[in-house]
């Protein structure tokens, strides 16, 4: 049999960190579970911007293309920001995330009892939470056009436009539906029904997918107010489903309840089992460079690849239990340390992992 794909882009700032530790469990788990996988890797973002002058090149693309999958770091950082640069390394991730028609984030957003001390919630409010953020990635206010600076009555200004189609809030929503009958099978779909015409249509729209459903149980809110009730009563939701700008926000809400942006994962998933995994954070530039990253997201996204493009969740499972134990274990990069635990850095964090992780059963 051939072997899997990977296209690997560390990207900036602690991309390059967190991708070594996912690249090296990925090995392990593959050379445990008896598969062979090829990574390759590629620059983007600011990386890429310095060599090329471009965040992400056709190459990149069509690497991507051709790949079963990509592993994706960060990118960006304060050398390539400001207001007036031509190109900035985060649409490197747009224009992979578009070429690739990625068009469903997912967020599984899990509080470790492990860690219940570090999240700014009550450990009585936190504990249990286990939601699924489905985000719309590749339409909405990020993508719309026009998107210009220009003049307006006579001064300057700039335009977004936001816009969606029928088929792209279907088609987010079915995955919604299809995600949550592998869970708890409830759906909640957040929209601004009561300012945004968009919002108004993707109501719509998300009701009628939800009757094709009716084993799942569905409703709508506005994204206001499931700003507060995610914060409130986190516990309450199992899968929810938005579009791209309120769903950047809430997975960011929703992913602080796990003590720190380094314990997330995400996978963005299109059609012909096209998929991109990433840790939800960015390039952290105020600890790049320091060996002090937290992989754990990083290695969650691994497993979640395991899962969904190699179809393989006994592997998954183990590597999800495996930073189980490391947690249980002690072992805490700075983000996530407290008293009493084990302070490490990023490979021993790594290490700890590796040392965790269980081959298929015998027998
Ligand atoms: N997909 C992406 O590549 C992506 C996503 C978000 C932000 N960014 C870019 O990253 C840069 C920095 O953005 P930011 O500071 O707003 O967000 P960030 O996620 O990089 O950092 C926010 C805070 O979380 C901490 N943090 C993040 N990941 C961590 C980890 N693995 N271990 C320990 N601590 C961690 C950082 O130290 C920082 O204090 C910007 O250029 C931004 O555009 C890129």
């Amino acid at each position: 049999m051939n072997p899997w794909r990977v296209v690997v882009t560390p990207g900036d700032g602690i991309g390059p960190d967190v991708i070594a530790s996912g690249a090296e469990v990925l090995d392990h788990a593959a050379r445990s579970f008896g598969l062979r996988v090829v990574q390759t890797e590629r620059p983007l973002g600011g990386a890429s911007i310095d060599r090329f002058g471009v965040p992400c090149t056709d190459e990149v693309v069509q690497d991507a293309l051709d790949a079963d999958a990509v592993l994706l770091g960060a990118v960006g950082g304060p050398r390539w920001d400001s207001p007036y640069v031509q190109t900035t390394p985060e649409e490197g991730v747009l224009r992979l995330r578009k070429s690739l028609g990625l068009y469903a984030n997912v967020r599984p957003v899990r509080v470790h009892d492990a860690l219940l001390g570090c999240s700014p919630l009550r450990p009585e409010v936190a504990r249990g939470t286990d939601l699924v953020i489905l985000r719309e990635l590749i339409g909405g206010l990020y993508f719309g056009q026009p998107k210009e600076m220009r003049q307006i009555d006579g001064e300057p200004g700039a335009v977004d436009t936001l816009v969606y189609r029928r088929s792209e809030v279907e088609r987010i929503v079915r995955r919604a539906f299809q995600w949550a009958a592998g869970r708890r099978r409830r759906v909640l779909s957040v929209d601004k029904f009561n300012v945004l015409v968009t919002g108004r249509f993707w109501r719509g729209v998300a009701t009628e997918v939800a009757a094709e459903y009716p084993h799942v149980e569905f409703r709508s809110m506005l994204a206001d107010a499931f700003a507060a009730a995610l914060v409130a009563r986190p516990t309450e939701w199992d899968v929810v489903v938005t579009e791209n700008t309120f769903g950047d926000f809430l997975s960011d809400e929703a992913g602080m309840f796990t003590g720190s942006l380094g314990m997330l994962p995400s996978a963005s998933l299109g059609d012909d089992g096209r998929a991109l995994y990433e840790p939800v954070h960015g390039s952290a530039p105020d600890i790049a460079g320091q060996g002090i990253a937290n992989p754990l997201a990083t290695i969650l996204s691994v497993a979640m690849l395991f899962r969904h493009t190699f179809d393989q969740p006994q592997a998954a499972d183990a590597i999800e239990a495996a930073v189980e134990r490391t947690l249980d274990d002690g072992f805490r990069t700075r983000d996530i340390f407290e008293e009493g635990t084990r302070l490490v850095d990023t490979t021993s964090m790594t290490a700890a992992v590796i040392a965790r992780l269980e081959g298929p059963a015998a027998g």
